[in-house]
């Protein structure tokens, strides 16, 4: 990146507020580009980056096509025994939950309820924004808390949609008649979780938000990519990380019994997910990858754990709520550092590295830059063949999040 990309931003602090936010946002922008080191990596993700934070093609209309390039794998044989995925898929087959029966829908929820809030009020970062010169009201407050609610948990619903398709792609694309079974188990879970959180947001809070541009970028890159493992890699590991996080976040901070179950089911499938896509990985870089194919691999990786650990600051709320009154950069600074946000950045990459590690995308080479971004404690970590839906809840539930003071 040239120095005057760097720079720019300073020179601008002389400008209206909405100037200021429209630069900053496009450079931010385009730093995501001109930050990836490898040139094909970079190419592979450009469409995607256009299509979400250029042309902003999530935030209006009714629906986005997003051209899918994959091929499906349609077995002659019915051969490619794979006995541990098998396991899982009878395992999948068995904990099959039904969304409309197990979970208690008619629940009271009253989000200002401080019993039972969906979201309380330790969780956003009112100490940061009050040090930018924001004060809220005790009912402004409550209405805040409750809005972070409905945008997390509106991006939990696109998530779920673009896990939806692309565990359907997988199940197209992947090789072994084992994988396939699983896969249509997955694509049930998906489309469950879908609906779940559809109608939570629908019936009890009420309140929806579009789809964030980043999110969007990382699920349209990995649905029109055609090389299934990079798909797989995209959505099982990287995208399913960061679910994890996030889930296992709410789950933690949330005291609305309805909620907080919906989540528990939703860990317990995810775990699975990830599991089966380490297992397909490990055998597929192990054994059908060049070192050329897998350092392309551990760069794509590195760029999306990146992006989704620096950009998802909710900036639809920013735009809600403090447009005017205080920078977008502010806005940003406020939201690194909030103390939730430090919750969910461990949780995600305590599940994430461990497994990158154990599927062999974390050489010597990439781990320097892992180290560098502060990410390597977690390495060493349990990989999601060790862990059961059990575990994960059990350490979510055991992370304590720093109090802020
Ligand atoms: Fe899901
Ligand atoms: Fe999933």
């Amino acid at each position: 990146m040239s120095a005057n990309i760097v720079t720019l931003p300073r020179m601008l602090d002389g400008l209206p507020g909405k100037a200021q936010n429209t630069i900053y946002s496009a450079l931010d922008n385009l730093r995501v580009m001109t930050s990836v080191g490898n040139a094909k990596v970079a190419a592979t993700m450009a469409p995607s980056v256009f299509r979400g934070l250029i042309l902003g093609v999530a935030r209006d209309g009714d629906a986005v096509q997003m051209p899918a390039q994959h091929s499906t794998h349609f077995s002659l044989t019915y051969g490619g025994e794979f006995p541990e995925m098998y396991e899982l898929y009878r395992r999948a087959v068995a904990n099959q939950w039904d969304g409309d029966r197990d979970l208690d829908w008619s629940t009271d929820v009253d989000p200002e309820n401080p019993e039972r809030p969906v979201m309380p009020l330790d969780y956003p970062p009112f100490e940061g924004l009050a040090a930018k010169g924001i004060k809220l009201t005790p009912k402004e407050k409550l209405r805040f808390a409750n809005d972070i609610a409905s945008w997390t948990l509106s991006q939990f619903m696109h998530g779920e949609q673009g896990a939806l398709y692309a565990a359907a792609q997988v199940t197209e694309s992947v090789q072994w008649m084992d994988a396939k079974f699983y896969g249509a188990t997955q694509v049930m879970d998906e489309g469950r979780h879908l609906e779940v959180f559809l109608r939570y947001l629908d019936t009890k809070l009420q309140k929806t938000y579009v789809c964030n541009d980043n999110l969007f970028v990382i699920l349209d890159d990995l649905l029109t990519d055609s090389r299934w493992d990079v798909k797989f890699l995209g959505m099982q590991i990287m995208v399913e990380g960061l679910a994890l996080g996030a889930f296992g976040t709410m789950y933690n901070f949330t005291r609305e019994p309805l909620l907080k179950q919906l989540l528990k089911y939703v860990i317990q499938d995810e775990a699975r997910h990830v599991h089966y896509g380490v297992l397909a990985l490990r055998e597929h870089i192990g054994k059908e990858l060049s070192p050329a194919e897998i350092r392309e691999r551990e760069d794509w990786a590195y760029e999306v754990a990146l992006l989704m650990r620096n950009r998802f600051l909710s900036h639809e709320l920013y735009y809600e709520w403090f447009e005017g009154r205080m920078s977008l950069k502010d806005w940003d600074e406020v939201i690194l550092n909030a103390p939730s946000m430090a919750a969910f950045r461990h949780l995600m990459f305590l599940r994430l590295i461990p497994n990158l590690e154990y599927i062999g995308l974390m050489s010597d080479r990439i781990k320097a830059h892992y180290d560098k971004a502060g990410l390597t404690s977690f390495l060493g970590g349990k990989n999601a063949t060790e862990l059961s839906g059990e575990d994960l809840i059990r350490d979510i539930a055991a992370y304590k999040a720093p109090t802020p003071h």
